[in-house]
């Protein structure tokens, strides 16, 4: 059986991720010219989660379902919670309960002009993605095949590569295909999402990254405290070339979230710039550490 994304829908890997998204998107936003947004492993992009795929793991419940707005909440956050529509106030498990994917939330803040380009390789999946993001471009493909897609018209945009890491050779797999994305959109902002199990498989990974682009990167992770025995609890997100004043945002953002998204103890959560010889610093201030 090939993965399914209604069992994660909402989790905290998908708050996490979503957030982060949404806080690239805007900072893309802030300029009047066009983006293309490029979704490698695009996924249904609407999630019902009062259904009994969802229901059976419940993992949305430990994610989006513990967020409500508070008086302290950072305006990124507020903005999500706006977008996703998540009310608490409201029946929790109505049958109009749904969560969105990636692409239908790059979908709710592209403005005219800008433009959705869509990979996915299982044609089920892909028949509801065209349905919930109608707006989209939607390619039946391997999603590492995306780079013969590129560049956009939009001279501007961003990759995001979020893979269901069920296969061996995912890690290469992305690497390649940053590589590939690299040579043909240079200026794309790049986000690669990764389960955090081995913690020197992802700092190779995310070395090798930033030595192959010789771009500034930063590395967003969570982890939200050992849950059930064999579930996922952290995970990040590499963003290559992140446009300014990003850290600071995503860093207040994962601050707050931590702790709500906590599943024991040990929450972390970190903001920092993956070093690398001969890249551009990024300016002190702009990435930090908190735990
Ligand atoms: C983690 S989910 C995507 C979630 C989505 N990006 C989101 O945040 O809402 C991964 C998706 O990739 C699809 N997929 C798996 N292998 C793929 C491949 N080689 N190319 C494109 N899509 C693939 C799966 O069917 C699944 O829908």
């Amino acid at each position: 059986m090939h993965y399914r994304h209604l069992f994660h829908a909402g989790n905290f890997a998908d708050v996490f991720k979503h957030v982060l998204l949404l806080g690239l998107l805007q900072a893309l936003n802030r300029k009047d010219k066009p983006w293309c947004y490029v979704d490698t492993h695009a996924g249904a992009g609407l999630y019902n989660l009062a259904s009994n795929d969802a229901m059976r793991t419940g993992e949305w419940q430990q994610g989006i379902g513990r967020l409500r707005v508070e008086p302290d909440t950072p305006a990124l956050v507020r903005d999500y919670l706006a977008l996703v529509d998540w009310d608490e106030s409201r029946p929790q498990l109505g049958h109009t309960r749904h969560y969105p994917g990636s692409p239908r939330l790059a979908a709710q803040v592209a403005r005219p002009g800008d433009a959705l380009l869509c990979c996915e390789s299982i044609p089920a999946i892909a028949e509801q993605l065209r349905v919930h993001v109608p707006q989209a471009r939607l390619h039946l493909r391997d999603g590492y095949e995306a780079h013969s897609l590129l560049p956009p018209t939009q001279k501007r945009g961003l990759v995001l590569i979020d893979p269901p890491f069920e296969a061996r050779d995912e890690w290469t797999r992305m690497e390649q295909l940053i590589e590939r994305v690299q040579a043909r959109f240079a200026g794309a902002v790049l986000a690669a999402w990764y389960p955090l199990k081995n913690v020197h498989d992802a700092a190779r990974f995310d070395r090798r990254v930033v030595r192959q682009t010789r771009r500034e990167a930063l590395s967003c992770q969570i982890d939200v405290g050992r849950g059930d025995a064999g579930q996922m609890h952290a995970c990040a997100l590499l963003v290559v070339n992140p446009p300014f004043g990003f850290a600071a945002t995503a860093e207040a953002a994962l601050r707050w979230l931590s702790p709500r998204l906590a599943q024991s103890g040990g929450v972390r959560s970190e903001v920092r710039p993956v070093p690398v010889e001969g890249a551009r610093p990024i300016l002190p201030g702009r990435a930090s550490r908190h735990c």
